[in-house]
């Protein structure tokens, strides 16, 4: 090395040394941003004083787990990582395997000069889906059926405790689209067609993040190690799009964007959501990746959205199509968009390479970074990430704990809706009597568990069988609930003949849809899979039977309904299957009513309730109620 360059390397050594020293000396020893009795934002000035270019792109990046060595973690000081849908440290891994994991990677980031803990997320998105043992709650698509906001936060509350019992302290939800379409793959994410429920069922945010203190509205707030920074996704639009196509473009006028789309974010923003994740969709042909107009515009300036804007898995990329076709252009237009948070989640070199050409060549204003730096900074500070980075087994035993089961159950049963209960001049069905001589269960999805939670469970698109994780199943259910006596047969798909010979009281015949996840879940027909019609005509063309649909979301029942005795919509409804029998059996009273349009034909979509043509098979707000049975 020449004199010049020793010369050069000594100064930046000396000065380096010189500001560090500065700041120890006016805070008595811990540099600033590390005293936690240090304001917010001094904390945050200090460390942002100190952070090379590097140290700032480093906080701006997300990477998937299986590429987050700790080489990567110190050589790029990354600040974020996450769990792509399935991605787990072992299959079946315990808390113990989780919170080893993440903390490996944090100990990594903490190593780094100035120690940024980084921050942990995972889809929790109805339980902790990704992990075995987990409690699984009905999906938003029965949720906002139950009309319950407080039971929301309760679901939030135990959400967080089960993400925490793994060491993350981060969750992709609530996913507050407003589903106008049932084709769309990601309708069960969705609470209702109506965005006033949306609206009310934000109240699981609170319950995921903590409450904020009255004097902090409309601030990000995360109150401590039993709670989780939550994110409100996927902004703006997702659940208008045309068709209800998957990632597409979502055409819309002011009123219906900021009428429909629009107010969910109102109340999230307001109850101190910590993060936004941006949505893939496009409005009017402009990919919101790159929709500086709302991201920047709107979300931040007007709404004065605090926290941070993270983008979707390689949201970017799909700006372009098709995605990835011009990475630098990609890299530009989402960080001037004003995306804080690039979930990357594999090529973040790519990514790193890309703009710190484009704030060298001032295409990117150091603005715009330090903005991004800041709010992610700011979640990291509040919510106690640099007190307690590392995590242990504190919450270990609430992982699947029996009182989540119970809420869980809970929120079966009030998601339920009653939709048939009894032919013309019929007695009605439902309550089923426990006490019976023999009962007829059937059906593809009596004894599925994996079809029971539907997408987004262990792995991305879920799963068939009962093996992916601890959970009762509808058929064992209603063997847990009827009575010693009655003797309960199960045939997947019996013909005609095996239940006219069977001597059969009633049948429960419960059928639906196989599981999905996001584009893999769009659909123009929207018909429930075979054998289900089938099981249907075979046994309720012979004897009494209540129906039972666990699917994402309406789908085509008007065919078989005048066969049908009783009709329920479960939805997915997660591991507690109990709730079904429950309300099925009386032990409860079926009281959902429908948060979204049932309609009779696919041909009627898009149908949502104050549409002018509207004619339903069964209308928004509708649902039978049954009392308890009496004991
Ligand atoms: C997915 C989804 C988003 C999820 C993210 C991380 O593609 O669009 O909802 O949070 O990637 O898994």
């Amino acid at each position: 090395m020449g004199t010049l360059s020793k010369a050069l390397c000594l100064l930046l050594l000396f000065c380096t040394l010189a500001v560090a020293a500065a700041d120890v000396a006016d805070t008595g020893g811990a540099p600033k941003y590390k005293d936690p009795k240090q304001p917010l934002g001094a904390r945050i000035r200090d460390l942002m004083n100190r952070m090379t270019l590097q140290e700032k792109i480093g906080q701006m990046v997300q990477i998937e787990r299986t590429v987050a060595t700790p080489d990567v973690m110190k050589n790029y000081f990354i600040g974020s990582v996450l769990s792509g849908g399935g991605s787990v440290p072992a299959p079946k891994a315990t808390p113990e395997a989780w919170v080893n994991m993440v903390n490996e990677i944090q100990k990594a980031a903490l190593s780094t000069r100035l120690g940024i803990p980084m921050i942990y997320g995972i889809d929790a998105v109805h339980g902790h889906n990704n992990v075995y043992g987990a409690t699984i709650f009905p999906h938003n698509v029965g949720l906002g059926v139950t009309r319950d906001p407080m039971l929301l936060k309760r679901i939030g509350e135990a959400t967080a405790l089960e993400v925490r019992a793994t060491g993350i302290p981060y969750a992709f939800a609530p996913c507050i689209a407003v589903c106008r379409d049932p084709r769309w793959g990601r309708c069960y994410e969705s609470y209702s067609e109506d965005y006033r429920i949306v609206q009310e069922m934000t109240e699981i945010i609170p319950g995921l993040q903590g409450d904020l203190p009255t004097e902090r509205r409309g601030v990000p707030f995360v109150g401590g190690k039993s709670k989780v920074a939550a994110c409100a996704k996927h902004f703006v639009g997702d659940g208008g799009t045309v068709r209800g196509i998957d990632e597409n473009n979502t055409v819309i006028d002011s009123n219906g964007l900021f009428g429909i789309h629009m107010p969910g974010y109102y109340k999230a923003v307001n109850k101190g959501v910590a993060t936004v994740m941006v949505s893939y969709s496009a409005v009017n042909d402009l990919r919101m990746h790159a929709n500086k107009e709302l991201v920047t515009g709107f979300l931040k300036d007007k709404l004065k959205f605090r926290g941070f804007v993270i983008s979707d898995w390689q949201g970017i990329d799909r700006i372009t199509n098709p995605p990835h076709l011009n990475y630098s252009y990609s890299v530009y237009a989402g960080i001037s968009a004003g995306i804080d948070m690039i979930m990357v989640p594999y090529n973040y070199t790519e990514f790193i390479d890309k703009i710190n050409n484009q704030i060298n060549k001032n295409l990117i204003p150091m603005s715009r970074i330090d903005d991004a730096v800041k709010r992610i900074l700011r979640i990291k500070f509040t919510m106690g990430l640099f007190e307690e980075p590392l995590a242990d087994l504190t919450f270990a035993n609430q992982l699947g704990s029996k009182e989540h089961r119970e809420l869980a159950r809970e929120a079966v049963r009030k998601s339920l809706v009653l939709l048939k209960n009894g032919k013309k001049g019929d007695n009605p069905l439902l309550p089923l009597p426990k006490k019976t001589g023999k009962i007829l269960v059937a059906g593809t999805h009596a004894d599925n568990l994996g079809y029971q939670c539907g997408g987004w469970t262990i792995t991305w698109q879920g799963l068939d069988g009962n093996d992916l994780t601890i959970g009762t199943t509808i058929l064992a259910a209603v063997k847990n609930t009827v009575a010693p006596t009655t003797q309960v047969v199960y045939n997947q798909n019996p013909d005609a003949n095996f239940v006219k010979s069977g001597e059969f009281d009633y049948a429960i015949v419960v059928v639906g849809e196989p599981p999905y996840a996001e584009m893999y879940g769009d659909s123009t027909n929207l018909t429930i899979s075979e054998p289900g019609p089938s099981t249907i005509g075979n046994v309720c063309g012979s004897m009494k039977c209540v129906v039972v649909v666990v699917s994402g979301r309406p789908v085509v029942m008007e065919p078989y309904v005048s066969t049908i005795d009783a009709l329920v919509a479960a939805w997915l409804p997660g591991t507690e299957g109990q709730g079904v029998a429950d309300a099925l059996f009386g032990d409860y009273g079926f009281t959902g009513k429908l948060a979204r349009t049932w309609f009779k034909s696919v041909n009627q979509l898009p149908m949502n309730v104050g549409d002018q043509h509207y004619d339903p098979l069964y209308p928004f707000g509708f649902g039978l109620t049954t009392q308890p049975a009496k004991l």
